[in-house]
């Protein structure tokens, strides 16, 4: 979603800004922007452009447009389409102050109206526009700089990060932060605001993450915080450890595909670091041995595929530490009632850790004062940071939209959990937890191995035969339907075909009746024998009425392989770690199909990486 980017300092802002905005593409974005203060004139000057980042390099290119302080910014559009006015900067009607924003302003149309009124004149259908025109309205009005932004921040409501230059300030930024993410990386006389330290990885290593509700003076030598009072904070930095290395594809023809093949290895690596962090881990994750020994209630807080990864997880922490958990979804948790349970954890899983839905469902069990965990694939996300503790799966920076080694290593990281749980409950033994550990390598080599086996197939034979249809029923039993929402959405998200999944057992109370010639069926089998039993009953329906049927089997379960039109089948692991052994397959399989269609996979329309505003 939107990167925001600024810089102020010594050095000449343009190339660090175009650079900060590249790294941020992968996000997802539909138009960009620039501008910058002259150093000779002191005007301010800009340039912005729809698509990609490249249109705006392109539009820059020979310009003598520069200087030592600027911002920048990847647009995904929420208020107002897809166009160069609607990109950000926004300015307010004199064009001397630019605002560069990511989030949304909820109380934008009433704001718009009362500035109208006051004769403000609009040029764009955005929310940021507005911002940019309050800014102006009470930097007129008010004595002092604090005295205007604490101003601006309450009549403002929403969850917005926002930057703003002034044309005759030319030596300070103003960053804002309120439920989106922002923050300050300090170099030796030069600052980088960006929405993701990613942005200025390399440059410096230290920042500062705006506390929620705060906002910060950003000059080339210094930073003034202060919170929404006015109250002045000391900052707390933060020493980074990413690096910013952009491999590419490898020689891949997608990220997607490049990731789907570095599965195996995020699953070695996350297990690795679990283990090597196993002492003392309660104590690192803010609990203690005899809460986790007396945990009644487990809850789980996720959106997209971590919600389908904790719904799997659910089968975990149920069956190995008799934990009753609730799976939620972050959209809908936020606004249900809060029901306060002793002796509960809420776990928040999310790969970028910047999700705002299951951000603000954070925020909100803390201010409940309940335990909380994150689980997720950034150490430095506002997720990682605001939890109680973080449990950090080591999947590698994930670039494509779809979601692929940020799932499976989620499950590696809870079904290692629930071990963990079940051991401190004294539910398992050590050697148990042993072995689970060397079943989800097993699991990570069947993974890879399952690709290779079908890759031919796959891609010369079926995906081109799928990729004829237009819609498509995903169906599967106990662990193996949340799994199956996971690949309806996988092929959804990135080939556009209308898919939806049901479990197979809810098929003949309404679903059957879509059963015909054009509508393939894909049954995700499950490796407990009596759930087998009703999926096998579930694929015989799907025959008798004549429907196409593909399955994904485990070896020994001929009778389901055949019945089926085709089928894939795939090694034995734990019975709970199936869905992690299908993992890989089916991710190649709606991956092809994609492919087929000459889909863009890594970007799908309409969808960014990181959803950051609700
Ligand atoms: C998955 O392929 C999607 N891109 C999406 O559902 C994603 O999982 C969801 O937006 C949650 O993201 P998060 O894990 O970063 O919180």
């Amino acid at each position: 979603m939107c990167g925001v980017v600024g810089y102020v300092g010594k050095g000449y802002c343009r190339n660090y800004i175009l650079e900060g905005l590249g790294r941020l593409e992968y996000r997802g974005y539909d138009s960009s922007g620039f501008a910058c203060i002259d150093p000779q004139t002191k005007r301010l000057a800009y340039h912005r452009a729809e698509g990609q980042l490249i249109n705006l390099i392109h539009k820059l290119e020979g310009l003598p447009i520069d200087g030592h302080i600027g911002i920048g910014h990847t647009r995904w559009a929420t208020h107002g389409g897809i166009s160069e006015k609607n990109a950000h900067p926004q300015f307010d009607c004199t064009e001397s102050i630019a605002v560069v924003h990511n989030g949304i302003i909820e109380n934008h149309h009433h704001l718009k109206t009362e500035l109208l009124a006051k004769n403000h004149i609009f040029l764009s259908d955005t929310d940021t526009e507005v911002v940019a025109h309050v800014c102006e309205q009470f930097f007129k009005e008010s004595s002092s700089i604090n005295e205007a932004i604490l101003s601006i921040t309450q009549k403002l409501s929403g969850a917005y990060a926002f930057v703003a230059m002034f044309q005759n300030q030319s030596d300070q930024l103003i960053a804002v932060r309120k439920g989106s993410p922002l923050c300050i990386g300090i170099g030796k006389e030069q600052m980088f605001v960006a929405s993701d330290p990613l942005a200025f990885a390399g440059f410096t290593d230290t920042v500062l993450f705006l506390p929620d509700e705060s906002y910060a003076l950003v000059n080339e030598s210094n930073i003034q915080l202060f919170d929404f009072k006015g109250k002045k904070i000391e900052p707390t930095l933060t020493t980074l450890d990413i690096q910013w290395s952009n491999d590419g594809k490898n020689g891949f023809k997608h990220y997607m595909l490049k990731e789907i093949y570095e599965q195996k290895s995020g699953i070695q690596a996350t297990l690795s670091h679990l283990r090597s962090n196993e002492k003392d881990i309660w104590g690192q994750l803010g609990l203690t041995n005899e809460y986790v020994q007396n945990l009644k209630v487990l809850s789980i807080v996720a959106a997209g595929t971590s919600w389908h990864a904790g719904r799997i997880a659910q089968f975990f922490f149920e069956k190995l530490c008799l934990l009753p958990t609730h799976v939620m979804l972050a959209s809908e948790f936020r606004y249900m009632p809060y029901f306060a349970q002793q002796n509960n954890l809420s776990i928040f899983i999310s790969q970028s850790g910047e999700t705002v839905d299951t951000l603000e469902c954070l925020y909100l069990t803390k201010s409940m004062k309940a335990p909380s965990l994150a689980l997720t694939n950034v150490a430095t996300s506002a997720l990682a940071r605001e939890a109680g503790g973080a449990l950090i799966t080591h999947a590698g920076r994930e670039i494509a939209v779809a979601s692929t080694k940020a799932f499976s290593t989620q499950l590696t990281a809870l079904f290692w959990f629930a071990h963990k749980m079940a051991l401190e409950k004294r539910l398992i033994s050590y050697r148990q937890m042993e072995h689970a550990c060397d079943d989800l390598l097993i699991a990570a080599e069947v993974l890879e191995n399952s690709i290779e086996k079908y890759f031919t197939k796959i891609s010369k034979e079926l995906a081109p035969f799928y990729a004829q249809f237009k819609r498509f029923i995903f169906l599967g039993r106990n662990i193996s339907y949340p799994f199956a929402m996971e690949a309806a959405l996988k092929l959804k998200e990135i080939s556009y075909i209308f898919s939806q999944c049901y479990p197979a057992g809810e098929l003949k109370h309404g679903p059957i009746a879509l059963l015909d010639k054009e509508t393939p069926v894909i049954l995700f089998s499950n490796l407990d024998e009596q759930i087998y039993q009703k999926v096998l009953s579930n694929a015989q329906e799907v025959k008798a009425r004549g429907a196409h049927l593909l399955t994904f089997v485990f070896e020994g379960q001929e009778e389901l392989a055949s019945l089926a039109d085709h089928t894939f089948i795939i090694p034995r692991v734990n019975p709970l770690l199936g869905p992690l052994a299908m993992t890989g397959l089916m991710q190649f399989f709606v991956y092809e199909i994609a492919d087929v269609l000459g889909c863009p996979i890594d970007k799908p329309r309409n969808l960014a990486k990181s959803v950051t505003v609700e």
